[in-house]
Order: C-alpha cells, then structure tokens, then sequence
C-alpha cells in the first residue's frame, strides 16, 4: 500500500479486512454487550428488534455513511474536517473531539475491570489465591470497586495498553491488533454462546430476548422504544464522536464506501444479538433477573460462572476477555479520535506530526482523568456527584453521550453537503446504488431522529419519564 501513503504523515489502513475489523472493533463495545441485549428484553423483544434494524437502516447508515465520506474526502480528523467545510463549523469539530476525550475516561475504569475479573477468573481456574475463591459476586464487585488502589492500577494498565497500540500508527498498531483481537472476539463469544444456551432452563432467557411483545408500542410507547432504540443505535455505531472521521480519512481511494456504511452496522447488530445469546440464557437458567450496565457484567453474571461449577472460571475466563477485546478496540478508537485532531493542528502549523508523542501526551491526561474516575468507584466513595446522577461515569456519560454525541450527529447531517458523499461514493466508477434513499432520509430522517435521540436521552438520564 506504499503508494497510496499520502501525504498528511498521520498513516493509512493497508487493507480491506484490517478496516473493517478497526471500524467494526470500535462499534463494538460495551454497548453491545451490557446494553442492547436488556434494552431489547425489556422494551419489545423482537418487535424492538426490528424497529432497531430501521433505524440501522434509516439513520445510522447514512450518518455513517457521511462521516466516512467527510474524513475521506478531507483527509483530516473531525476538527480539520469540519473547518474544512467552513471554519464557522470548528465548534461541531471540537464538541466531537471532546466526547471521545471525555468517554475515555471511564471506558478505561471499565476496561480495568474486565481486566481485574479476566485475571480473577484465570486464577480460580488455578486454584489461586488471588482468584475470586468462593466469595459472593457482589460482595467481590464492592470489595473492587471500592479498593482505589486496586481500580486505579487496573485502569492505568488498560490506559497503557490502549497508548501502545495507538502509538503503533494506524496500519501497524489499530490495525494490526484489530485484525487479529476481532476475530478471536468472535470465536470467543461463540464458545461463551454455546455453553450459554444449553444450559438447562436456557429458553426463557432466549423468550425474553426475543419474543415479540406489541405491547411496548401501545400509547405513547412508541416514542419511548424510539428513543431508547436510537440512543442505543448511535452510541453502539461510535457516531456523532469523531471516530468514523478518522478512520475515513485513512481509508484509501480505491475503496468503496457506501459497501462499509453497510457492513459496519450490520456486523455491530450480529455482535449485539449474539452478545445476547452469550448473557441472558445463561442469567435466566441460573435463576436470576437481568439488568444491564456493570450489574450485569460484573455481578450477575460472574454469579453464573461461580454457579457452573468446574468450567465456570474458564467461561469467565474467555467471556471477560472477549469484553476487554470488545473495550479495547472501541478506546484505541477513541484515542486515535482525538490524536487524528492534534496530528492535524501540527501538519497546520508546517510540522510534521510527532505521532507517539502526541498520543502519549494524550493519554497522560487520559490516565488522570481514569484515574479519578475509578477513585469514585462507581459512586460508592462518597464524592459528591453532579447533575443528579449517582456516579461519575453517569454524569460523565450524561454529557458525552447525552448532549455532544446527539448533537454532532445532527449537525453532520444538517451541514454536510450530499455533493461530497456523492462524490465519495462514487470514486473509480463506483455505483451510488443507495442515492435516492440517501438523499431523502439524510435530509428528513435522520436529523428528526437525531432531535428525538437527544430528548430521549435527556428524559432517561433526568428520569423526567416524559415518553412513558
Ligand atoms: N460503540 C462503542 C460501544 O458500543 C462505544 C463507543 C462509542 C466507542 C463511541 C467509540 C465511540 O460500546
């Protein structure tokens, strides 16, 4: 792919398939797996399958779609892309470099402990003492998350591991630990699914994921399924976050882009259904209620691999790995985010951008605002909180993905014209097949859509109960 190493010096993807894994990588994420699996028993099953399967369809392809077209037409990260647009349109640049910035840092505290219950099973399976050795979940999960040391180290671990990969560039360090962590992530969770679902009493963790429940819709249902659906559409596509940006904007010319606004989504709902066959059938037969966010991931369902006696700690084992994978390749994403902004400022002022320096300046501040993160632990420290919420990573998230990533993404289909995607789509005699659609739901769809994602989201985090 030497020839087509251009000249912005911040690197290039060298193949199809490390693309794909790097973009899919960042999709998926802890959003697929302790989000879309509850959202989905709980707010219609099937029938909120499909509505999410239209909004996939309906919005989140076409604003993939655009983000992709943006970077790569641009070859700049999100601040330098929308500055490219008009230079009135930096703050839409700047509030999506904020985000990642923002998510980092407790996505970090998160991937720390997947790291902390990898390890903990892997020394249960040994007999070690620094396994979880018996002791009840949650009382395990207090001890942790309460234990400043402990999470603080784990999430600088997690943090270090995210700079080295950035620091390798975008071929030789994203995309080569993508290509290789994605498809373990998927042998993995096929493992995890197999014991999962035959496991006695394993249907009614399958009914509540799928069957069909109209009911959710009835009334003012609707509004609600909509907008729990497209928060969670947008959060699990890395939308609206200067991350599809990025990597646009190292995506060669010759690759066709309205195939990978396709792909992209789709394998990111595959992971999101599957990652609910790998975790409710297995809370249900072990007799326990879902939930979502870390109860589910770190309580309940470490509870199941206690229960499943000899092979419970090599299922926990291979399942909390696949979560730190999953972690992993959404925060080099993230960073790589925000580095693609700071490469762009120093190729402005005539330099030639100093890649590992930057990313690890970056991820300096990033290990201090993780490491203040974990000290919450999870809200149970006694810090004061701020705006009403009960953790720090809530009312982080509340920002992030509550105001900037809405936000954003509204702005990128208002103010991107449909000539560039045009234009993009349809390099080396590529066919816009989708154009039509394109067109008329970039135009109507998606910014309504986006508008409803933003009140929805606000009404779930001040709990105003507006579309209830
Ligand atoms: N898509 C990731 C997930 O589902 C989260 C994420 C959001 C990653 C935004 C990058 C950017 O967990």
């Amino acid at each position: 792919m030497e020839q087509l190493n251009h000249e912005n010096h911040k690197g290039q993807f060298g193949s199809r398939f490390g693309f794909m894994m790097a973009a899919i990588g960042s999709a998926v994420g802890l959003g697929n797996l302790w989000g879309f699996p509850y959202k989905m028993g709980a707010n219609g099953g099937f029938a909120f399958l499909l509505l999410y399967l239209v909004l996939v369809v309906f919005v989140g392809f076409v604003i993939m779609l655009t983000e992709l077209a943006l970077g790569r037409k641009t070859g700049k990260g999100v601040v330098g892309a929308y500055e490219s647009l008009s230079k009135k349109y930096a703050f839409i640049g700047w509030m999506e470099a904020i985000a990642p910035w923002l998510i980092l840092s407790f996505y970090s505290m998160l991937g720390g402990y997947c790291i902390k219950y990898a390890l903990s099973n892997l020394g249960d399976l040994f007999g070690a003492s620094w396994g979880i050795g018996g002791m009840d979940s949650g009382e395990f999960f207090g001890e942790f998350t309460t234990n400043m040391v402990q999470t603080v180290i784990f999430s600088l671990i997690f943090v270090i591991l995210t700079v080295i990969i950035v620091r390798g560039g975008v071929s030789g360090g994203i995309e080569k630990f993508s290509a290789v962590a994605m498809p373990a992530l998927f042998i993995l969770l096929v493992i995890v699914i197999i014991r999962s679902v035959t496991l006695p009493g394993a249907s009614e963790g399958l009914a509540f994921m799928f069957k069909p429940d109209w009911s959710a819709f009835e009334g003012t249902g609707w509004i609600k399924v909509l907008s729990v659906a497209g928060g969670q559409m947008f959060f699990s596509l890395s939308l609206g976050m200067a991350i599809m940006i990025a990597y646009g904007s190292y995506l060669p010319k010759d690759q066709n882009l309205e195939n990978s606004a396709l792909v992209i989504p789709f394998a990111d709902t595959l992971v999101a259904i599957m990652a609910g066959l790998a975790t409710m059938p297995a809370v249900f037969a072990s007799g326990f209620q879902p939930g979502q966010g870390p109860g589910l991931l770190f309580i309940t369902l470490q509870t199941v691999f206690n229960s499943m006696g000899g092979f419970g700690p090599l299922f926990g084992f291979f399942f909390y790995s696949l979560v730190f994978i999953a972690a992993i390749t959404s925060s080099i994403a993230l960073l790589e985010g925000i580095a693609a902004v700071a490469m762009d400022k120093a190729i402005e002022k005539g330099k030639k951008p100093n890649r590992k320096k930057i990313v690890t300046i970056l991820g300096i501040s990033i290990a201090i605002t993780a490491s203040l993160v974990s000290l919450d632990g999870l809200g149970a420290n006694g810090f004061p909180q701020f705006f009403g919420q009960s953790t720090w990573l809530d009312a982080i998230d509340l920002i992030a993905e509550g105001i900037l990533m809405p936000l954003g993404a509204c702005y990128c289909a208002i103010v991107i014209p449909t000539s560039w995607v045009n234009e993009e789509a349809t390099l080396n005699g590529a066919q816009f097949r989708t154009k039509t659609f394109y067109d008329f739901c970039i135009k109507f769809i998606a910014p309504v859509m986006m508008v409803m994602v933003l009140l929805g989201q606000m009404d779930s985090f001040f709990g105003l109960g507006m579309f209830s």
